[in-house]
């Protein structure tokens, strides 16, 4: 069977790097730091790369919470969204991730706008 999308990427240390950078930049950023503040980012950063280990194909625990129950209150809208899309990638092409496997991230994150995005 070919190696999934988390073996691709390289596996836990290459997800955890690039959620850190991520939050960094997602907390630094005028549209959407708000969300987090006074939020514990580690804590944070450890649960979204268990999270993205397991959309990755990787196999942590399973969240308690769905995902729309967990965004469900934040209000969140699209452009905060394309926000975070736009921030993946740049962290992406930080690394050096090779372009079809930034897509396949990119394409799983994607799927999740529904959940996320209220409006
Ligand atoms: C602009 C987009 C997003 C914003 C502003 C945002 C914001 C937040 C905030 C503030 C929390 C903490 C909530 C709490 O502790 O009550 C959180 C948790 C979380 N988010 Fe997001 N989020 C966004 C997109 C995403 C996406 C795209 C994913 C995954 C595909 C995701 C997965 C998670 C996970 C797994 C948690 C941890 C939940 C837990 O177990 O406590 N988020 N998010």
């Amino acid at each position: 069977m070919a190696d999934s999308l988390y073996e691709r990427l390289g596996g836990h240390s290459t997800l955890f790097e690039a959620m850190h950078r991520l939050y960094e930049k997602m907390q630094k950023h005028p549209k959407i730091s708000h969300y987090f503040e006074n939020m514990d980012i580690e804590s944070l950063t450890r649960k979204q790369v268990s999270f993205m280990t397991r959309a990755f194909g990787g196999s942590p625990p399973k969240e308690a919470r769905s995902l729309k129950e967990i965004h469900d209150n934040l209000g969140i809208s699209n452009h905060d969204f394309n926000v975070l899309i736009s921030l993946m990638q740049e962290t992406l092409i930080e690394m050096g991730i090779e372009i079809a496997t930034q897509h396949e991230v990119l394409a799983i994150i994607e799927n999740a706008r529904d959940d996320i995005v209220k409006n």
